[in-house]
């Protein structure tokens, strides 16, 4: 596996792999890779040659949030890919964002939701997003919908700045007890890990009330706040939206979605489901 540290020749290989009729797909990813990762990248192996990033992007964490202690192993993360037989890791330096002067943004899903709680989140997911797009020019690029409302974000960004590249979105990967997989969950100790187990089960149990006959949105969201707090868990959201995460709905139907943000012994975890 190759590993490029350099834009420029991330962008020389990259056109060259589109060369003559070659289909790019991209795996941004921010490291301490594990199984959601990995279901992104065995996706993307299937429509094209596949490059994968390595980023811990500082424009993308608050000033009390977690970015220096953010988990970081490049080292194993090589060693991953390379199991996966991934020929191009594009780890670039903080050069990367280093002076930009100019952002992408999205003021009006940017302040809801995850938002609210992490106002320049967004700014700066879109920003490298965009910034490894113009990089690597990829055919297909790989999204998890775990991170529901970046996903529907970077769609909407591909959509208005008219860009050749296919948004692919990928479920969720979960631990056996329901836990979405995520490089925060090494936080936790494994005591605390089992009741953040909790997380999940409560918004499973808010989708299977609502597969019993409650359709009303102010019930279905009291119940999971409920569940949340019992399992002690701090709130910053718990709502049912549509899918395109346009309104909170009243009156909930099949396909729309329960997506919430808690606090859990100092780690924020976040998570969604749909109703069927
Ligand atoms: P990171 O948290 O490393 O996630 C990289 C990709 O993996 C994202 O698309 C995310 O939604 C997906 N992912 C994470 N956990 C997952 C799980 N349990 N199941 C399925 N997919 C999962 O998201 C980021 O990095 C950054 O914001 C990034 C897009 C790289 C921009 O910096």
């Amino acid at each position: 596996m190759k590993i490029i540290t350099d834009i420029a020749e991330m962008k020389r290989i990259s056109k060259d792999l589109k060369k003559p009729h070659g289909r790019v797909s991209f795996i941004p990813t921010m490291g301490k890779l594990h199984g959601g990762h990995i279901r992104l990248i065995e996706e993307g192996k299937k429509y094209g040659k596949t490059v994968v990033s390595i980023f811990v992007n500082p424009m993308q964490f608050g000033m009390d949030e977690d970015f220096k202690n953010y988990p970081r192993d490049l080292e194993n993360d090589a060693k991953i890919l390379r199991g996966l037989n991934i020929a191009y890791l594009f780890s670039p330096a903080t050069d990367i964002v280093k002076n930009t002067e100019t952002f992408v943004a999205g003021p009006k899903y940017s302040n809801q939701l995850e938002g609210i709680f992490r106002p320049e989140h967004f700014r700066g997911v879109l920003t490298i997003v965009m910034k490894l797009f113009c990089i690597i020019n990829p055919d297909f690029a790989f999204f998890g919908l775990k991170d529901y409302q970046q996903y529907i974000l970077i769609k909407k960004m591909a959509r208005d700045y008219f860009l050749d590249v296919q948004i692919i979105p990928v479920e969720t990967v979960r631990e056996k007890c329901g836990l979405a997989m995520s490089s925060r969950n090494t936080y936790f100790n494994e005591t605390d890990k089992k009741n953040a187990c909790n997380f999940h089960k409560s918004l499973k149990k808010t989708a299977d009330l609502f597969k019993a006959g409650e359709k009303s949105g102010g019930k279905l969201t009291l119940f999971a706040i409920k569940e949340l707090i019992k399992s002690g868990f701090e709130i910053d959201y718990a709502k049912i939206m549509d899918k395109g995460l346009s309104i909170e709905k009243q009156s909930v139907e099949a396909g729309d979605i329960l997506i919430s943000a808690i606090r859990f012994k100092g780690v924020r975890l976040i998570d969604n489901i749909f109703f069927e």
